[in-house]
């Protein structure tokens, strides 16, 4: 039924409701009569004060006739509902108890009015408004008005739809309501239900049980079937606002359940269940509801389907049939938590028909229920009734025999909910009665006065009750009028015989931080697979580390697809949502699960390229140290004499430090290798080249001062001024070093810029101004000799080296030409391989075409080595050295 119906039905009873005294007012008549009497079952006993109860009887009513050409019949009930009347003797069970005790209410007799709803919202309206007005069909105006209330509170009703209704006008005349069996979330609305109570958790805690189920096994994706009533449409609002955010699930569909049996409707929903990829079906639905259904899901042979049941079907016998169990098979269930009533057996067996009961205006439920049980009949019976063997009620019949339903309190869920709304009602009218005057919580400190007792201070008592049953469960009530929240973990397991049996596998129950805590114990539970195991319900499969997910478009947040992380970005978890990049120096790894350092670059001495240029320069340096060895172990000979052997000296020394200082350049850089490579090749160069420069310059000079008047040239430029020409030019290159090193020195640095999972350790230079003005530097002074080699190559010497000279700085000029472009363009370490193979190549171009001849001629051709053979060569003097 509509929330829209329901508030009009509302509407229109409470104005029945204030007509219902309406006393046809006469000058004549001083009394005033019910408008309407309702027929109604009911069942009742006096006392000092009653509590009222409404009752689920019967699953049925007749639909009345609304030509409204005749007054319309007041409904007939069908259908008796022997689970309902348990109920119902529960309660008179639990006030009889009460009266029995002599610490709960003392000198106080309760007394109930019980009726029968027939599970239709008219007739609990009914019954409802007839407990709080009274069925005296006749109010004498002049009687004053003493007593209590009809009703000082009433237990009920069993569906959501039927309490939301009565609890609005029950609030009106703040009569509290207990329900045993309303779970509608709505209902702990305090300003439209301010004297509703329940001993039972609201459907928000039943839901979030759910899903804590769903969370447990992973059910991500699952189906909703619910209700066609206010119950189901609350629930799938709480499912559609906490699946994602508490559950992190999804609904793959929500189906209502029609009204009545629709085939065509039913057809479709179970079509829509056999179709979907969600394993999991929620039914959050009425247990008739849930008949219907699986009668459509029997017909198109549903299996495979893991089922959670609601409150309402968990426990429900009908549904645990062999016939039904490979479909309903291993079912997880939210049960009401099972509570014991040792005497309530004893005092149902007590029951008997009451054959004196006059039954034309009510109808009794206990007659009913014998009615159905032994079929006797109270009215006179029908004629041959007798003679047809049709059993008559003796009054004695009793029902121990009887193996029914009804006896049966090993699985007290609903009814021990009930036996609790009464106590709660007791406790609350025990404190009120123990209020000592003058003390008391009302205006002015007084109290409630059992003579005046009014339904209002029984709310107040109401929200502050808090004891304890006999069985040991604690009963209050929170702000909301809700009960402790606590629900057990049923599981339908299919026996091999065939049978069912319904067992508690766990419980959930609100945590101290007030959420919901599931226990389970999975190895108890019976899976209604071939596996034995929990089934996969979701809708995309989860996604592995190295993948994020991506939504699919207009899809429900659970189907995604899993989408690789970019390089340098990981996830390292399963259904990660985005991929986090990797830190500072860190790269992914290939499966994009985890970082791994990045690759370091640099010229190392344990690569092939490393290796041979480290090779190259300690057989350069090698090579240096030999042609050093001859010159010195030859040192008198003519042909070092000749060629200015100081010069040479100092030039092999400076071509050994340009061997060694290639050696700053390979290896991991450092600070201090940053700075020093650089520095060192400059100096060495730089004294290298000064030192071809010298001897370039003494080439000349010893030719100007074989001219005639030119003996002066040679005394000009002896040998202190090409020391200190050679210390000058050196020292002018370090002195450009230091500025270039105090202002902005080279550093290490590691470059990213190349390759995104490698880092090239290299150096910069600090400042290319002063790495050009070193380059250029050497590069002036090589220019300088090989254009003073080039004018002097023709001389007529004794042993020209100007040849050479020039020779060896046109191949250094070449290698350092070619080596800006290849610098530039190397990228990473190939920048100082080139640097150093520019080194080596310079290095050795001069050592060999320095040194070369005239090792050649000092070690093979030694007849040449003679004063005779070089002053041959021309007519020039002998070098001054
Ligand atoms: C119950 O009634 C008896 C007699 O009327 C009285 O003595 C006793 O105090 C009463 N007990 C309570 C708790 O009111
Ligand atoms: C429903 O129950 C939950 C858990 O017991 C509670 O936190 C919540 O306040 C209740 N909601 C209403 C509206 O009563
Ligand atoms: C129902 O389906 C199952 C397999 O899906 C099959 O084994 C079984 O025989 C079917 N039952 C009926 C009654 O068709
Ligand atoms: C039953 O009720 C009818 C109508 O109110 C009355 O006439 C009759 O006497 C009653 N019978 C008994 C046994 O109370
Ligand atoms: C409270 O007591 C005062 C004085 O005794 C009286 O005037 C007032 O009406 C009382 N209020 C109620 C609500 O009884
Ligand atoms: C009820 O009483 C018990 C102790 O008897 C206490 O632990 C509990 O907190 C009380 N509950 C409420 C809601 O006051
Ligand atoms: C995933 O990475 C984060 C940080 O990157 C780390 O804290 C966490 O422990 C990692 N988790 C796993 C399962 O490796």
């Amino acid at each position: 039924m509509s929330q829209r119906r329901v508030m009009r039905s509302v509407l229109d009873t409470s104005l029945l409701l204030q007509m219902l005294f309406s006393c046809f007012s006469s000058l004549y008549s001083s009394s005033c009569e019910l408008q309407e009497r309702f027929h109604l079952n009911g069942m009742h006993k006096t006392g000092d004060v009653i509590l009222g109860g409404l009752f689920k009887l019967h699953f049925f009513a007749a639909e009345p006739d609304l030509s409204f050409t005749s007054e319309p019949q007041q409904p007939d009930c069908f259908g008796f509902d022997a689970t309902g009347f348990r109920k119902a003797q529960t309660m008179a069970f639990a006030i009889d108890e009460i009266n029995r005790n002599s610490d709960l209410l003392p000198n106080v007799t309760l007394g109930y009015s019980l009726y029968d709803n027939c599970l239709q919202l008219r007739i609990g309206f009914r019954a409802a408004l007839s407990l709080v007005s009274g069925q005296e069909e006749q109010v004498t105006l002049e009687e004053n008005c003493v007593g209590p209330p009809p009703v000082l509170g009433v237990v009920g009703d069993y569906t959501s739809t039927n309490t939301i209704s009565i609890s609005t006008v029950l609030g009106l005349y703040k009569v509290p309501l207990v329900s045993y069996f309303a779970t509608c979330t709505c209902l702990g609305d305090r300003q439209k239900f301010p004297s509703f109570f329940r001993t039972i958790p609201n459907d928000t805690f039943q839901v979030r049980a759910m899903i804590q189920i769903l969370k447990r096994f992973g059910w991500t994706w699952a189906g909703l079937l619910i209700s066609n009533d206010d119950y189901g449409i609350h629930g799938a609002r709480i499912f559609h606002s906490d699946m994602g955010p508490v559950g992190g699930g999804c609904l793959a569909y929500t189906e209502i359940l029609p009204w009545g049996d629709d085939p065509a409707e039913l057809r479709r929903i179970v079509d829509v269940m056999r179709k979907s990829t969600a394993r999991v079906v929620i039914v959050f639905a009425h247990e008739s509801h849930v008949i219907q259904l699986l009668g459509e899901v029997v017909r198109q042979n549903v299996t495979g389907l893991q089922w959670i049941a609601s409150v309402d079907w968990t426990s429900v016998a009908v549904l645990q049939t062999p016939d039904l169990m490979p479909y309903l098979g291993g079912t997880l269930g939210i049960a009401i938590r099972r509570g014991e009533i040792p005497e309530l057996r004893d005092f149902l067996l007590q029951i008997r028909p009451d054959l004196h009961h006059n039954t034309t205006q009510e109808k009794y439920m206990v007659n009913q229920f014998w009615e159905n049980t032994f079929r006797c009949r109270f009215e006179p019976p029908p004629a041959g009734w007798a003679e047809a063997g049709g059993e008559l009620c003796t009054g004695q019949e009793a029902i121990e025999d009887v193996e029914s339903e009804f006896l049966d309190i090993s699985d007290l869920r609903i009814d021990y909910n009930v036996y609790k709304s009464v106590y709660a009602l007791a406790y609350a009218l025990d404190d009120m009665l123990q209020c000592e005057p003058g003390r008391g919580p009302f205006s002015n400190n007084t109290c409630a006065h059992l003579q005046k007792l009014e339904p209002w201070q029984m709310i107040y008592y109401l929200e502050k009750v808090n004891f304890t049953t006999t069985f040991g469960h604690q009963v209050s009530f929170d702000e909301n009028g809700d009960a402790i929240p606590v629900y057990d973990i049923m599981n339908w397991v299919w026996l091999p015989d065939g049978r069912t049996k319904v067992q508690r596998v766990g419980e959930v129950q609100r945590s101290a931080f007030k959420a919901e805590e599931l226990t389970l114990d999975e190895d108890k539970i019976f899976w209604n697979f071939e596996s034995k195991q929990p089934p996969r319900s979701v809708c995309s499969e989860s996604c592995p580390p190295g993948t994020r997910m991506a939504r699919k478009r207009g899809e429900p947040e659970c189907c995604f697809d899993c989408v690789p992380c970019s390089e340098g970005k990981i996830s390292n978890m399963t259904d990660s949502m985005e991929c986090t990049s990797c830190p500072e120096d860190f790269w992914s790894s290939l499966q994009r699960d985890h970082c791994v350092p990045k690759q370091t670059e640099y010229l190392s001495y344990y690569e092939p390229l490393g290796i041979c240029l480290t090779f190259t320069s300690l057989l350069g340096t090698f090579i240096c140290i030999v042609v050093l060895g001859i010159f010195i172990h030859h040192h008198s000979t003519p042909i070092v004499r000749a060629n200015n052997s100081e010069l040479s000296f100092l030039l092999l020394v400076s071509l050994k430090l340009c061997f060694l200082c290639s050696l700053l350049f390979i290896g991991r850089p450092r600070p201090w290798t940053c700075q020093l490579r650089h520095a060192a090749f400059g100096i060495s160069f730089v004294l290298c080249v000064s030192c071809i420069l010298v001897k370039t310059m003494v080439v000349l000079a010893v030719f100007r001062a074989s001219k005639p008047g030119g003996e002066s040239s040679l005394k000009w430029f002896g040998a202190v001024q090409q020391r200190g020409t050679v210390l000058v030019l050196t020292s002018i290159q370090a002195a450009i070093c230091t500025v270039w090193l105090v202002s902005a020195s080279p550093m290490p640095y590691k470059n990213t810029q190349y390759y995104n999972d490698k880092i090239v350790y290299e150096c910069v230079v600090g400042s290319t101004v002063g790495f050009a003005v070193l380059l250029g530097y050497i590069g002036l002074l090589a220019i300088l000799s090989c254009l003073l080699a080039f004018l002097a190559r023709n001389l007529p010497d004794s042993f020209n080296e100007a040849k050479l000279i020039t020779f060896s700085m046109l191949i250094f000029c070449a290698v350092w030409v070619a080596f800006i472009p290849a610098y530039i363009n190397s990228p990473g370490k190939y920048a100082d391989a080139v640097e150093v193979f520019a080194i080596l190549a310079s290095s050795f171009g001069i050592l060999v075409a320095l040194f070369g001849p005239k090792c050649y001629i000092i070690l093979v051709r030694p007849e040449r080595n003679t004063k005779k053979a070089i002053m041959g060569r021309g007519k020039g003097s002998e070098n001054p050295i």
